[in-house]
């Protein structure tokens, strides 16, 4: 039985069918991507959704700085492009270089151009089930769970992490399926109480092979979010090896969740254009 949970071929098919509507509509959305500094995960990170935006027709606005850059002249950047109306888009990818003020730099953005959805009008909006712009990684594992036809209404889900950038949105969404919740983190005594438990296992922690096999209840859904580097490798924040031998369906690393952020942030992109036009 196969059952490994093909993140590659999903976001494809959502590639294709935005691909499909810019055309349809004849339009050209612009993503503006901020980097601070040369963090190496960063550099690949931005190729991918380069490559990505340009294969659907969304132009691609790489801006540059070195670490040495003032606050000041970020946020500078991030008010022309909040004026120029042909970005529809604009993302700072994280994490910047120690001693930047991240949330007030991302709270400069544009609230309908923050693709990342990471300003308090999209925080707050998502708490309250308003429309609005969601984080990408977290609209990707709900992407992957729908297309799974996975019904979190009827699932005890466990969370391993509480990242303002997946964690914390992804309680929202998984809480407006109906799902029931524990979420774990860091300081937690005794994760396995929980993770055992779990229909549906959700981890982004950051940590190699944190889950094994004796904490993951027979028959799982596990969602893995880690991207590690272990040597020259990519790896998850799952014991894929063995995990896979207990799960009733889980994702790879590389080609379960990464592919599906970038596919959400294309997403995005085209909604934020919506919202402005
Ligand atoms: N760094 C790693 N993932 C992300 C992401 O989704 N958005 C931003 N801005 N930075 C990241």
């Amino acid at each position: 039985m196969n059952n490994i949970i093909d993140g590659t071929k999903i976001s494809l098919k959502i590639r294709k069918q935005v691909k499909t509507l810019l055309k349809k509509e004849n339009i050209t959305p612009c993503l503006a991507v901020i980097q601070v500094g040369d963090n190496k995960a960063s550099l690949v990170y931005i190729k991918n959704k380069k490559k990505a935006c340009e294969d659907v027709g969304i132009r691609f606005e790489h801006i540059k700085f070195n670490d040495t850059i003032s606050e000041d002249l970020v946020i500078n950047e991030i008010k022309r492009l909040n004026n120029d109306i042909s970005v529809n888009g604009i993302l700072v990818q994280l994490p910047l270089p120690e001693g930047f003020d991240e949330g007030k730099i991302i709270n400069q953005i544009d609230p309908l151009k923050d693709v990342d959805g990471l300003t308090y009008p999209n925080v707050g909006n998502l708490v309250l089930e308003n429309d609005c712009l969601v984080p990408c990684t977290p609209l990707g594992v709900m992407e992957l769970l729908k297309a799974y036809k996975i019904n979190l209404a009827t699932k005890n889900v466990c969370l391993v992490g509480r990242s303002n950038l997946v964690g914390k949105p992804l309680i929202q969404l998984l809480l407006k399926e109906d799902a029931t919740l524990s979420i774990c983190h860091s300081k937690s005594l005794d994760i396995k109480n929980y993770t055992t438990k779990a229909d549906v296992l959700i981890v982004a922690a950051g940590h190699p092979n944190l889950i094994t096999k004796n904490m993951v209840k027979e028959g799982a859904v596990v969602i893995d979010v880690g991207i590690n580097k272990e040597g020259n490798l990519l790896c998850g924040d799952v014991d894929f090896k063995e995990v896979s031998k207990k799960a009733s369906l889980i994702t790879p690393v590389p080609g379960g969740v990464g592919p599906m952020t970038v596919s959400c942030l294309l997403k995005n992109v085209v909604k934020a254009y919506k919202l402005q036009n």
